[in-house]
């Protein structure tokens, strides 16, 4: 098996496009502009939807807005041949000059460094998207979200559908279904179409649940089984999915989770990476039986399973740490149980 050895083939992997989007971009009127693009997700899917472009044969551009607090980032993007645009988008003056384009990702957000700055979080996930919501009324937006919109809950349900009633606990949380009211209420008054892109996550090899438990294992550190199952999908399949997601935006706005097809008990990726990397495997926490898992099975009937598969994401992980490859230093902080980031 091929296993990407370093940044350039990762990000080269999470760059190929399917069929599928390579077909959708040649039906997708207009250019796309990714709002909040210089992050972990942002900038793979940037590249994603230019590679999607240039292989279908079409002449949309690609429109990245940031703050850009990492100059690195525009660099790449520029590179890549994505239009940049530095944009605070909690500053409304700056958001009604950005130009009108047929469709829109919003995926900045706020989550880490929440508790103690309530207020920051709470402006970025609801005031921004309210600046955008206007501003952008006549386009198709995909709103990113999360799965912890929805109550904690238990391996055996199998994760919450998109029926569930959302019951978010903490100021995060709570915040991130003001983001979704937000952009509701748009899509109720405006007309906009929009979809609710409630992730549960996305993993590269640099970061995520994936990666934050094999390091504990690398490094001879407890596994923190406090939240004993999660969910999981490759950033790959879910910039597929955020992509193709603007074709099922609506009004009124519409829920759509997405995540990868297996509840993972912490305990089974934890003995798989021991075995990996022949190290032996300890356990911390308390082990509790309430996590935020969702069910993505009707994203699977829109755009089928996701390409990527769980085994292969852990010998892909594995071998990344045998092989010294980078770590972006941002926990995910999967374990916590409580809303509190
Ligand atoms: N990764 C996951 O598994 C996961 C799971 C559930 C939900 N999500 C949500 O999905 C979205 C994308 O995820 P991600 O992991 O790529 O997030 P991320 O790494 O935090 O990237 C978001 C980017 O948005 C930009 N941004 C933040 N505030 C901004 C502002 N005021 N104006 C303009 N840009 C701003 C930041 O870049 P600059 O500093 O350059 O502006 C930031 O790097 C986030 O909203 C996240 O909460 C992610």
């Amino acid at each position: 098996m091929d296993y990407p050895l370093n940044e350039e083939m990762l990000d080269n992997l999470l760059a190929d496009p399917g069929s599928d989007l390579i077909e959708m971009m040649k039906r997708l009127p207009g250019d796309i502009m990714i709002l909040g693009i210089n992050g972990k997700m942002g900038l793979t899917m940037g590249r994603l939807a230019v590679n999607a472009i240039r292989t279908a044969g079409c002449s949309k551009q690609v429109i990245g807005v940031s703050r850009f607090s990492d100059p690195e980032g525009r660099r790449k993007l520029e590179e890549w041949g994505i239009r940049t645009i530095a944009c605070d988008l909690l500053d409304r003056n700056a958001v009604v000059e950005l130009p009108q384009v047929p469709n829109v990702i919003f995926m900045a957000g706020r989550k880490f460094g929440t508790d103690g700055a309530e207020d920051l979080t709470w402006a970025m996930n609801v005031l921004a998207p309210a600046y955008v919501g206007e501003h952008f009324k006549e386009s198709r937006i995909v709103a990113f979200s999360t799965g912890c919109v929805y109550p904690l809950t238990s391996a055996e349900t199998g994760g919450c559908t998109e029926a569930v009633t959302p019951e978010p606990v903490g100021d995060y949380s709570q915040s991130c279904l003001g983001r979704e009211r937000i952009f509701s209420y748009c899509s109720r008054t405006y007309g906009t179409r929009v979809l609710l892109f409630r992730l549960n996550y996305a993993i590269d090899l640099r970061y995520g649940v994936l990666h934050d438990i094999a390091e504990q294992v690398w490094n001879n550190r407890p596994v923190n089984n406090t939240v004993g199952h999660f969910n999981v999908i490759w950033q790959g399949d879910a910039n597929r999915y955020a992509l193709r997601a603007l074709e099922y935006a609506g009004s009124p706005a519409v829920p759509l989770n997405i995540t990868g097809p297996e509840t993972i008990p912490v305990e089974y990726i934890a003995e798989k990476f021991g075995e990996l990397m022949e190290r032996p495997v300890s356990y911390t926490g308390t082990p509790g039986d309430k996590c935020y898992l969702n069910n993505a099975a009707k994203a699977f009937s829109l755009f089928g399973y996701p390409r990527m598969s769980l085994e292969k994401m852990i010998e892909m992980q594995a071998e990344w740490f045998k092989n010294g490859g980078r770590s972006l230093g941002k926990p995910t902080h999967f374990e916590v149980n409580n809303g509190k980031f």
